[in-house]
């Protein structure tokens, strides 16, 4: 099944954030999803331990994984789930290659700040390496994160601008800066289990997550074949390019 890497070799660019948001909204759609938690911070681990029961049914995550447990958990879990999702940390490490080397698929979360873009840069440039040693070319997307609904800075329109200069896909919906999206790292909660009334813009921030949750799924499915997806039955998931 399917390997879907979340990289980028700058800290805080919103990686842990943008796979939360993604693989709940995948679950929601019926896929069967196992996290790889190899951030060093473990903030998906800790999410998912306080969530409990709340957590959706389909969406497991593994904590604690590093450069020594990463390809033995990846073969575990890819014959158990439809998708298997890498958290990676935030700084270069050997972890990111390896990682990379597995993935069907790599998403590069980037705030529109040039140290952001700098870091989706090195992470596409490592995609190059291991296209020309391999020959294997891993599909990816940058996906902007953290952006402010109603101004575009000159910082967001130089991300914008280079990445179509190195003819690096964008996805088309960017993760907004939203309260909601920090407050379910802090109360352990999912956007559906949250109270209205206690977080400003919920509905929005829904909505944002599932048109990303959408796009996303709609390039998975142009990389992979998936099977009768968002259907309660086991789903085949096959690879195709
Ligand atoms: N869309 C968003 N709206 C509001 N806050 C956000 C958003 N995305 C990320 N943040 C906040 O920015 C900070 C960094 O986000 P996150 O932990 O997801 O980044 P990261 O790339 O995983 O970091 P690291 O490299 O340290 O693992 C966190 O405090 C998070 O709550
Ligand atoms: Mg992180």
């Amino acid at each position: 099944m399917p390997v879907v890497t979340f990289a980028n070799t700058k800290g805080g660019a919103g990686k842990t954030t943008a796979v939360l948001l993604i693989a709940t909204e995948l679950a929601r759609m019926g896929l069967r999803i196992a996290v790889l938690d190899a951030d060093p911070q473990h903030w998906i681990s800790r999410w998912h331990q306080q969530l409990g029961p709340n957590c959706p049914e389909r969406l497991q995550v593994v904590p604690y994984v590093s450069a020594a447990s990463l390809e033995r958990e990846i073969k575990r879990y890819q014959h158990v789930v439809d998708l298997v999702v890498v958290d990676l940390p935030g700084h270069r490490s050997p972890l990111i290659a390896q990682a990379l080397g597995y993935s069907n698929y790599v998403l590069i979360p980037a705030q529109g700040s040039a140290m952001d873009a700098q870091g989706a840069a090195n992470v596409i440039d490592l995609l190059y390496y291991l296209q020309d040693k391999t020959g294997i070319r891993v599909p990816h997307s940058v996906v902007l994160t953290r952006i402010n609904p109603i101004i575009t800075t000159r910082a967001l329109q130089g991300v914008k601008a280079l990445m179509a200069e190195k003819r690096v896909h964008l996805l088309a919906t960017p993760i907004v800066e939203r309260a909601a999206f920090r407050d379910v790292f802090s109360c352990g909660e999912t956007l559906y289990t949250m109270d209205p009334r206690h977080v400003s813009n919920l509905d929005r921030a829904q909505e944002n997550a599932q048109m990303l949750g959408r796009e996303v799924m709609e390039r998975l499915m142009r990389f992979c074949t998936i099977g009768a997806a968002a259907v309660s039955e086991p789903q085949t998931v096959r690879m195709v390019a």
